[in-house]
């Protein structure tokens, strides 16, 4: 359990004050930068041997707890792949048609599997003409031919085995048959190759790279939900700025009805009641975070929102009762910050802006006095919102422009290369944060974590000072 020193959660032992009406809580709220983790006693060598395993939801398990976030200039299915297969994970944004939006999921789903379920196959009396056929309609790389003498293997031959039979024969596909000679799927080199070069990658039952959808929460959305689970989407993202709302608590008590073995994450909250409110309306995860981000505007427009280390702690606090995990969505700057988040008990950070500045995020690079920049944007931006409308054939007009209030803003970001090379950087740091802490994995983080409050002059001293950087 993380402590603050010399500050005592009180928020929910707060009394109205008598009279007012209004309450001022009487704890001031904490972001990253007012704190650092008090370094403690550590008998860990190296920290790349630090485990960074985690939960996303009750029943998805990460390598790493970083997951990208569901904004349409970070994540689709590029930056999906990418995050599954360094044992992350991506949201794929809800500003798609639903077509879209379930294109992108099947797109992530196909990229690797431990067996091709349905093998193209054409027999000995097709043509040349019909291979090139089912090549150009389904862009497939192969096509089984069946016929008496080949390879095969039973259908429930295992990745090892198939790796020893494919060597044996010096051959780079294996069908597997079930027991009456029919073909029952495939196993190819290339995907067991996969394995051995993402060995930490998250993944479904079926071997398939794990990756989650966004959903709004309008009735319309139900249909949404349908088509990427059907899909294969691992996850649903009930994704609303305001998450502590009716809306949010009746799309998700929709969604546990219709779809109960769904994982669900519900949010944005702020509050431990918020949290107590989606966690008793059974949401596997929460994802905590009211005005923090890189390019959300909330506090200021709103004047609405918590500082985000006070609202991490004061979410876990609620969600660690129900043994669910928390996701510290936005404001992660640096490493450093990440690992504060998991330190107060967050299981997983939701990156925006440091990962839309990668090659694998789908916005624009460009080029200003000489650098390069990626665009990102807020969600709740005045271009988002329009793009939005028109996308579900709106005519938007100026004056809807101008009386939309923007709770986010468009912005360029630094290019950062590919987005490996961050996620490498964030986990280095994450794992340095547990070392300083003498942690060996992030259950032990969160009971060790000692934080210690910080003023302007110490966060001043924390920065690269009385030198020019380079
Ligand atoms: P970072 O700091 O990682 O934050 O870029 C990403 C998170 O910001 C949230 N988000 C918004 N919040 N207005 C907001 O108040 C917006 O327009 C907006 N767009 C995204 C979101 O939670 C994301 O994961």
């Amino acid at each position: 359990m993380p402590q603050i020193s010399q500050i005592k959660n009180l928020w929910h032992l707060c009394p109205m004050f008598g009279g007012f009406p209004m309450t001022i809580l009487p704890d001031i709220a904490l972001t990253y930068d007012d704190v650092l983790l008090a370094p403690q006693f550590s008998d860990v060598a190296s920290r790349k041997t630090l485990s960074v395993e985690t939960r996303l939801t009750r029943k998805i398990k990460m390598q790493i707890p970083i997951v990208s976030s569901n904004m349409d200039t970070v994540t689709e299915a590029e930056m999906a792949i990418t995050m599954a297969r360094e044992g992350g994970i991506g949201i794929i944004h809800r500003f798609l048609s639903v077509e879209e939006q379930t294109a992108q999921i099947t797109r992530v789903k196909k990229t690797e599997s431990f067996v091709v379920d349905h093998p193209f196959a054409l027999n000995m009396t097709h043509t040349v003409g019909d291979a090139k056929r089912v090549v150009d309609e389904t862009g497939t790389g192969g096509i089984l031919i069946l016929q008496k003498n080949v390879v095969t293997a039973p259908a429930n031959t295992t990745l090892a085995n198939a790796e020893k039979i494919l060597h044996e024969h010096r051959i780079e596909k294996l069908p597997l048959v079930d027991e009456e000679g029919r073909l029952a799927g495939l196993i190819t080199l290339k995907d067991i190759m996969k394995q051995m070069q993402y060995p930490h990658a998250t993944k479904d039952a079926r071997g398939r790279l794990a990756v989650g959808a966004a959903v709004g929460v309008k009735p319309r959305d139900m249909e949404r939900v349908e088509c990427v689970l059907e899909a294969g989407a691992d996850c649903i993202v009930v994704d609303i700025a305001h998450g502590d709302s009716k809306q949010e608590i009746e799309m998700l008590c929709n969604i546990r009805r219709r779809f109960p073995g769904a994982q669900i994450i519900a949010g944005n909250v702020a509050t431990a009641d918020g949290t107590k409110r989606l966690l008793d309306a059974g949401a596997d995860a929460v994802k905590v975070g009211v005005g923090p981000g890189s390019i959300c505007v909330t506090r200021l427009v709103a004047g609405s929102g918590v500082p985000q280390l006070t609202a991490v702690i004061h979410c876990v606090q609620v969600a660690r009762d129900y043994d669910v995990p928390v996701i510290a969505d936005g404001g992660i700057r640096h490493p450093g910050d990440a690992a504060k988040a998991l330190a107060a008990g967050a299981e997983t950070v939701m990156i925006g802006s440091l990962l839309a500045g990668t090659d694998e995020s789908p916005g624009l690079l460009m080029t200003r006095k000489g650098h390069k920049y990626k665009a990102s944007r807020g969600m709740a931006s005045t271009a988002a919102n329009r793009d939005r409308k028109e996308r579900d054939g709106e005519r938007v007009a100026q004056e809807d422009l101008d009386e939309y209030v923007a709770e986010g803003v468009e912005a360029a970001v630094p290019y950062r290369g590919k987005a490996r090379e961050v996620l490498t950087q964030l986990v280095g740091g994450i794992q340095s944060g547990m070392s300083y802490s003498g942690a060996h994995n992030l259950k032990e983080f969160h009971e060790k974590a000692i934080f210690v409050r910080m003023t302007s002059a110490g966060l001043k001293e924390s920065m690269p000072h009385d030198v020019e950087v380079l």
